[in-house]
């Protein structure tokens, strides 16, 4: 049987990130165990169309994020790991601080300590020092920092494919199996892409590149 995979909330733009690993996770059949901090339930109102309601029913356990003795606050509760998607600056600073004020923390320093994946989905930008030195430190700690930065190689058509190419990366960290986006194979290299007119080469992808370089032009 397969242990839960806490999954927490936070309140950086892009909650959609955690709804998307929420519904692939159920749809994998994968136990979930969700922590939604207080911003992320106002961002949900301000990003998307769910509802609380909707969010907390795509996960098989929910808790407070101010219970801090819920089962994932102690590590003698075994999981496969846990997912912050997306982790905000705050929760970041916390968790590399082992300040445990709330449960999410509580439980991402529990994963920590239990050495069992951690995967930070931290979302800001620009980034100062300071914020460099939090990642490191989390880092240092044993926690993965996988921001969610789109990558194109995949050819996303739709914003759900930026997402799921994200969701699915943090998914590897923690040894899930799915099938989120294309893999990079190395073979299809420029077979969907018959290769541009040297004058544009460099510019970026095929239309892509015209189209932005229309647009920056005007
Ligand atoms: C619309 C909106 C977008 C935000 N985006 C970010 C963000 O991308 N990164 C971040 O660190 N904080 C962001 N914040 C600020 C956090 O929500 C705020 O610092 C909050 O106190 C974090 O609490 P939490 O870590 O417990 O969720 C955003 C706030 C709002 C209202």
């Amino acid at each position: 049987m397969s242990l839960p995979l806490v999954v927490a909330i936070t309140g950086a733009t892009g909650v959609i990130y955690g709804v998307e690993l929420l519904r692939a996770l159920k749809e994998l059949g994968q136990e979930t165990h969700l922590i939604l901090s207080e911003a992320a339930g106002m961002n949900f109102a301000i990003e998307t169309d769910y509802s609380l309601e909707e969010v907390r029913a795509l996960a098989d356990v929910v808790y407070p994020n101010k219970d801090i003795g819920a089962a994932v606050a102690s590590g003698s509760f075994r999981t496969r790991g846990m997912i912050v998607a997306p982790c905000t600056v705050k929760t970041l600073s916390a968790i590399a601080n082992s300040f445990t004020y709330n449960l999410v923390v509580r439980a991402a320093d529990v994963t920590l300590k239990e050495r069992r994946p951690l995967v930070l989905m931290v979302r800001e930008t620009p980034l100062h020092k300071g914020h460099l030195e939090l990642m490191t430190r989390a880092a240092d700690c044993g926690a993965t920092i996988l921001p969610p930065m789109p990558a194109f190689y995949h050819r996303p058509e739709s914003i759900m494919d930026i997402v799921h190419q994200s969701i699915g990366k943090a998914l590897d960290q923690v040894g899930i199996e799915h099938n989120l986006f294309r893999r990079w194979s190395g073979r299809d290299r420029g077979a969907a892409a018959p290769e541009a007119p040297a004058s544009e080469r460099g510019a970026g992808t095929r239309s892509g590149s015209r189209d932005a370089l229309r647009v920056a032009t005007g």
